[in-house]
């Protein structure tokens, strides 16, 4: 299987790997078709105006996944870092793949995992705040 020189650098030396001690949003997602997950923490500099223009300060992600997993989490964590939350919560996957110059299609579904963690991290900062949580 042949990776992306971004694939493979992402994978060696992933950006944004670790933990925020008190985060503004945790989102952890299980992947069905192989069992790994990823979890993604966020802190949000609040907007008073308009909930959707808070911004993702800061990110971080935890894998227990594969190598595609961590690169595309890793590209992830920095395409959304200084980004409004609508922003990152319209990040697709496929957007991800393209930022490091594609995925084996085999292993798209892993670049699915951050998408979703990211999602949910969202979602949990918008109910934490007493908010509606976002649809898919
Ligand atoms: Fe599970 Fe890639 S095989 S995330």
């Amino acid at each position: 299987m042949d990776y992306s020189k971004k694939v493979m650098d992402h994978f060696m030396n992933p950006r944004n790997m670790g933990t925020l001690e008190n985060c503004d949003g945790i989102g952890e997602v299980g992947n069905a078709k192989c069992g790994d997950i990823m979890k993604i923490y966020l802190r949000v500099e609040e907007n008073n105006l308009r909930v959707e223009d808070g911004r993702i300060v800061d990110v971080k992600f935890q894998t227990f996944g594969c190598g595609a997993a961590v690169a595309s989490s890793s590209m992830a964590t920095e395409l959304i870092k200084g980004k409004t939350l609508k922003e990152a919560w319209d990040l697709s996957n496929k957007a991800v793949a393209e930022a490091l110059d594609g995925l084996p299609p085999i292993k798209m579904h892993c670049s699915m995992l951050a998408e979703e963690a990211i999602h949910e991290a969202i979602n949990d900062y918008l109910l934490k705040k007493g908010l509606e949580p976002w649809e898919d």
